[in-house]
């Protein structure tokens, strides 16, 4: 059954009244140059935990420069057979992301939880019901010029948070995603999306609304922060603040089209 826009603001928890506002300049990233943060700047990196250290020497420093050379189907056979980490361990299967491989858009969340662990695709559980009303909400869907992946791939037990190391250690993989998907925004979803792509650059609350950007070989990767569907699910009250992000990401993402179509090529 597919829902009107107005039953998915419902289903966010926003009523029909939350329109589309023209956004401030600075908001719509024009104010000031984007804070650039390159995909692998020295210092923002978390030190390697003892297990990822023996995974790196058990599987050479070349482990990421060879990733970065996978294609699709190379790319999720090395996922699938990935031991790089402890989270290999208790997992199902991996989930390596799911949707539309020429995406503009790009959701990153943090790890599956056990449904997505059963089913092999990111957010399929509660988390993922509002993350796909959140979607709607802004005429986009699931595979539909958006393509949708995590942190890790792997299930941390019991829904923990994944690890700096297990997110280290995983980076390549989503490196080569974003690579290979080349999409004109990401929309990093909490704290580990943050951490995992970013770095340690401050907290989720601090870098909303800022403009960023990744930076990947010569691309510059506008990024949008926002919450996490499941914190939105424990605190109501910051909805409105992730619908001001979807806003924000929707308006950056018409002034992008705007500009490639300006300038093609
Ligand atoms: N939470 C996430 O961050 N990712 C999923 O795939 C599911 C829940």
């Amino acid at each position: 059954m597919s829902l009107s826009r107005n039953q998915m603001l419902d289903e966010m928890g926003l009523s029909p009244q939350w329109v589309l506002r023209e956004q401030p300049a600075l908001e719509r990233g024009e104010a000031s140059a984007p804070v650039i943060i390159p995909a692998a700047s020295p210092g923002s990196k978390p030190a390697l935990s003892v297990e990822t250290q023996a995974s790196l020497a058990q599987y050479g420093p070349e482990r990421a420069q060879q990733i970065a050379g996978l294609g699709w189907d190379q790319l999720r056979h090395s996922i699938a057979d990935c031991r790089a980490c402890g989270l290999c361990a208790q997992r199902k299967q991996t989930v390596p992301g799911v949707g539309d491989e020429r995406a503009g858009w790009l959701f990153i969340g943090e790890g599956p939880g056990a449904e997505e662990d059963a089913r092999g695709e990111p957010f399929v559980g509660v988390a993922g019901k509002l993350l796909d009303a959140m979607l709607a909400a802004i005429d986009l869907k699931r595979g539909n010029d958006v393509y949708i992946a995590n942190a890790v791939k792997c299930r941390p037990p019991g829904n923990r948070t994944p690890e700096a190391s297990e997110m280290d250690a995983c980076a390549p993989y989503l490196k080569r995603q974003i690579a290979l998907i080349e999409p004109r925004l990401i929309v990093l979803l909490g704290r580990a999306a943050v951490h995992a792509l970013l770095g340690e650059v401050g907290s989720l609350a601090s870098l909303r609304g800022k403009p960023l950007a990744y930076r990947d070989g010569k691309n510059e990767i506008p990024v949008i922060v926002t919450y996490h569907p499941a914190y939105l699910l424990r605190t109501l009250s910051d909805k409105a603040k992730a619908w001001e992000d979807l806003c924000r990401a929707r308006a950056l993402m018409r002034q992008i089209s705007r500009e490639q179509a300006a300038s093609p090529g």
